[in-house]
């Protein structure tokens, strides 16, 4: 169906009339004239609206249930009527959606479409790794594919606005948010930044199957303290630049379409009211042109920060730079007061209202405000086979393999297993957190997955051994509104331990799936105790005493501490929170249909009391000397400084040997450019991927540099016995950083060139550079 809209008084010639009177400029011929035949439209819109419809234009609301706050929208369809909507989130479906543009675009004044937002997260309806086990593949390609295929469904579903990306850099296990990033690493999260939000929305946001990326959460909230969700941050200007801006940078440079205002504080003032973080950084600084959405009720939680009444609050988000208010209406219900009582200008409103519909223009709803809503696409386009069978792909390659003992892994298709845990035979918890529209009864079990691979080759013993957790105040809080999503067995914890004993005993080998359930990790889900939880740590530990190999597949939604797991397990697979293909994806790695690849991009301590650990930490002027503790140094008395598993580690089925690094000069002047080599071998009898990284360590400047810093990493994949020669370029531009000035820049010096297979593990060259 294509239908056309424009408001009357504007049309398409009107508009490439003045367009035409333009200067021309041939480098950015094309971006001018398409934004002055924006502005045309848009001024021509504007002159309009009454102040009330600007206003309106301003509040984004949520049909039906409450998703992440206890707040609900009431009295939509009379609001939307009355031009007091300008977007809708929490609904999908063609004919859904269709039904509510309805009442936008035929039933009000000025027929303005509505976007139609939601939290797509990992995929749409085909559920792909969580965020932090994407990021574990190291492939761009992979993760902006997810992307175009969530953004393909969601279009599908009639959406046009996806509350992805989520870019905030954690270090933190304790936050249960960790699960939606890309992990700690500045440049990296950058990557990945750039590869979603060109999946989503594609070569132009015009087309049928692109969505507006929204880039969250603006910004450092993953510096929350203590790992508690929602907590203050509070951190020196340079560690911001520096360490946790970056990412929500490269998605501004890669053309994100909105951002989303964070729930934290920066410098004492909540980011969803920050004019230095909305207005100076963020659009005087980096240039961003689109627009700002606030977090969940996020204005109306500015009071509980002890920032005013909701008309202050509201005023000051206006002014800081915010332009759409997500649930809470302050903006609705305060602006005009504040606007008659001179708290806020009519300029400012006017602001706001015209980045909201530029973000309609650019996404061509003016054209065609039904141009994804199409119901013979959900059938064509969601959940189909092709789906599927990339999200199998991708999935398998964001796997990461920890810990294998003599060749424990891959298995044989033949034989006996004893497969137990609580999330082996589960369909429940393969999707992970923020699958708003994901169906787990759509997803496949490790069981189902291991039969579907080996069939009747292999004997399946199984046994549920354990639930997810005993303790009844934790399961409370895991089944949150009420939903049954943790269950305890009607069997005691006895008699489950003893029936996973007894089919071990039966067994050749034991895969034991444990870790992390679905609600376990996400918004609101922080853990002071980041241990697998102890009932199913009392089984893993009954199977270890049987002194038969022990695989263990991990669920989790953040670094977990595994000491005792990393003794006492033949070998540990990290699986995430897999997604639909969860099952299948997972038997395809343990049978050796795919050596796994992937390499953690969060550190994962030993131990809680070592939080927050990230590799890129500075040195102190009493470094540990990675000895053991000793006095007077930065240490511990009761444990080592190292992680369990640095940033960038992972294993694979075969092995690599890494040459000495080669450069080619060790002098270098200005602008030059330096190439550093390495040959990489495929020493072990699999082929093999692996992510050769590079590190730069600067060790003299004018203030004190972390002990080193990802530039680049390379993804190649051998044969066994194959040698590759991998060759990184490196300039100044990678020697740069915000010294205490915060001017980007390098200072000349020594540096020293790190190659390896992952951040603890390199080779090293060094090099002086004069300016
Ligand atoms: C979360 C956001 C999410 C929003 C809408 C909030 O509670 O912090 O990440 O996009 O809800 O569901």
């Amino acid at each position: 169906m294509r239908k056309y809209f424009l408001p009357r008084g504007i049309n398409r010639f009107s508009a490439l009339c003045v367009v035409a009177l333009l200067p021309f400029n041939k480098i950015s011929a094309q971006t001018k004239t398409d934004d002055a035949k924006m502005n045309v439209f848009v001024n021509g819109l504007m002159g309009k609206m009454t102040i009330d419809e600007k206003i309106g234009h301003l509040n984004l609301v949520t049909i039906g249930a409450a998703t992440t706050g206890s707040v609900v929208n009431k009295g939509v369809e009379d609001k939307i009527k009355k031009g007091a909507i300008g977007g809708v989130f929490g609904i999908w479906g063609a004919d859904h959606v269709k039904e509510v543009q309805d009442l936008a675009v035929k039933g009000s004044r000025l027929h303005i479409p509505l976007i139609f937002g939601l939290d797509v997260i990992h995929g749409h309806r085909t559920i792909f790794p969580i965020p932090l086990g994407l990021s574990a593949s190291w492939d761009m390609g992979l993760i902006k594919r997810s992307a175009q295929i969530a953004a393909k469904e969601a279009t599908a579903e009639g959406l046009n606005w996806v509350y992805s990306p989520m870019v905030d850099i954690a270090r933190d296990a304790r936050w249960g948010r960790i699960s939606e990033g890309s992990g700690e690493d500045p440049w990296y999260g950058g990557q990945v930044a750039k590869a979603m939000v060109q999946g989503y929305q594609g070569s132009s946001m015009k087309n049928a199957d692109a969505v507006m990326a929204c880039v969250k959460h603006f910004a450092l909230y993953g510096g929350a303290e203590a790992g508690r969700e929602y907590n203050t941050v509070d951190m020196s200007r340079i560690r911001m630049y520096q360490d946790y801006l970056p990412p929500y940078r490269a998605a501004v440079d890669a053309g994100a379409g909105s951002f989303m205002s964070s729930f934290n504080t920066i410098d004492g003032v909540p980011a969803t009211g920050n004019q230095w973080l909305l207005t100076d950084v963020l659009r005087k600084q980096w240039g961003f042109k689109g627009f700002v959405v606030s977090d969940y009720t996020a204005v109306n939680e500015m009071e509980a920060h002890g920032l005013g009444d909701l008309q202050a609050v509201s005023a000051l988000a206006l002014k800081a730079g915010l332009d759409m208010d997500m649930v809470g209406e302050g903006f609705l219900t305060t602006l005009k007061k504040s606007l008659a009582e001179g708290k806020v200008t009519k300029l400012e409103i006017d602001l706001a209202c015209r980045r909201v519909l530029e973000a309609k223009y650019k996404l061509g709803l003016f054209d065609n405000p039904y141009k994804s809503i199409d119901a013979s696409r959900e059938s064509k386009d969601v959940l189909t086979p092709e789906n599927r069978a990339e999200a199998r792909n991708i999935t398998k390659h964001s796997f990461v393999l920890l810990k294998n003992n003599a060749q424990t892994l891959p298995l044989k298709k033949a034989g006996s297993i004893a497969l137990v845990g609580p999330l082996a035979d589960n369909q429940r918890d393969m999707l992970g957190t923020w699958v708003v529209a994901g169906e787990w009864q759509k997803s496949i079990s490790v069981m189902q997955g291991i039969k579907n691979l080996v069939g009747n080759g292999v004997t399946i013993n199984y046994a549920k051994g354990a639930n997810i957790t005993q303790d009844s105040m934790f399961i409370n809080r895991l089944n949150f509104f009420g939903q049954q999503m943790v269950t305890v067995d009607k069997k005691t914890a006895d008699e489950l331990l003893n029936e996973a004993v007894d089919a071990a005993k039966k067994s050749d080998v034991i895969v034991a799936v444990v870790g992390e359930s679905q609600s376990m990790s996400g918004e609101s889900s922080s853990r002071s105790d980041i241990d697998i939880p102890e009932s199913q740590k009392n089984m893993l530990k009954a199977l270890a005493k049987l002194g038969k190999p022990l695989v263990i597949v991990l669920f989790n939604g953040r670094p977990l501490t595994l000491t005792w797991e990393d003794e006492h397990a033949s070998a540990i697979l990290d699986v995430w929170a897999p997604g639909t293909e969860a099952g299948n994806a997972i038997a395809d790695v343990l049978f050796g249909d795919y050596n796994p690849a992937g390499k953690i991009t969060a550190t994962f301590p030993r131990s809680v009391g070592q939080i927050p650990i990230y590799y890129n930490h500075k040195n102190t002027g009493r470094p540990y000397d990675g000895k053991g503790p000793s006095k007077f140094k930065s240490n511990y008395l009761d444990i080592s400084n190292d992680p369990l598993y640095p940033f960038g580690y992972g294993l694979s089925y075969t092995t690599f040997g890494y040459s000495d690094v080669k450069l080619n000069k060790t002098q270098l002047k200005g602008a030059e450019t330096l190439t550093a080599t390495v040959t990489v071998t495929n020493t072990g009898k699999y082929a093999g991927e692996e992510v050769v990284q590079l590190y730069i360590s600067d060790p003299v400047a004018s203030i004190s540099r972390s002990v080193k810093e990802l530039k680049d990493f390379k993804k190649i994949s051998l044969q066994p016995g194959e040698q590759k020669e991998v060759a990184f370029t490196i300039t100044p531009e990678e020697l740069k950083f915000y010294n205490s000035q915060l001017k980007y820049d390098w200072e000349p010096g020594k540096f020293i060139i790190q190659v390896g297979t992952n951040s603890s593990d390199t080779h090293t060259a060094s090099v002086q550079w004069s300016k």
